[in-house]
């Protein structure tokens, strides 16, 4: 988790300094709606079942326990590793890409702290690659 220093010194976290529940489920909406909407995250898009209204709920929640508000996601899903979720999903390096550029596209279109969503965006970009190495090496 990424933990920053607020200005009188005390620590805060990633969620607080966003802007909480709202700016999470602003963030994360708009993310699904860039998949449903923008033709060149079709290929990401198919791989989702038509109804995303379970996966805006299950990433919001997902994230907001990762950038550390409140852990109501894991304390659901004990044992859930979001890489292992991914481990049969046929991820390539393409689809990869087409989810962290539309996760980066919403995060600048949300008004998100450009420091922390370049932060978020790295995160991201590590485990979305890490994700499409272990389908590769699976299918190979
Ligand atoms: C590498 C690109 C990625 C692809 C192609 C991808 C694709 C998917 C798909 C197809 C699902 C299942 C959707 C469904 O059942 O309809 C899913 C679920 C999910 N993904 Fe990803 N994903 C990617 C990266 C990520 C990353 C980087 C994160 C975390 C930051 C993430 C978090 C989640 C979560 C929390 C769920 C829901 C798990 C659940 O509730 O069962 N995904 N993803």
């Amino acid at each position: 988790m990424i933990v920053c220093m607020s200005e009188s010194g005390t620590s805060t976290t990633p969620y607080d300094s966003l802007g909480g529940e709202a700016a999470v489920r602003r963030f994360v909406d708009r993310f699904y709606d860039l998949m449903e909407s923008e033709p060149e995250y079709s290929a990401l898009r198919a791989m989702h079942a038509p109804d995303l209204a379970p996966m805006r709920r299950s990433l919001a929640g997902f994230l907001t326990g990762w950038l550390g508000g409140p852990r109501q996601w894991f304390e659901e899903n004990v044992g859930v590793c979001v890489m292992s979720a991914h481990a049969a999903l046929p991820i390539t390096a393409e689809t990869s890409r087409q989810w962290t550029d539309a996760m980066a596209r919403a995060l600048t279109e949300s008004n998100i702290d450009a420091d922390l969503a370049a932060r978020m965006n790295d995160a991201f970009e590590k485990m979305a690659g890490g994700m499409s190495r272990m389908a590769a090496n699976r299918d190979n």
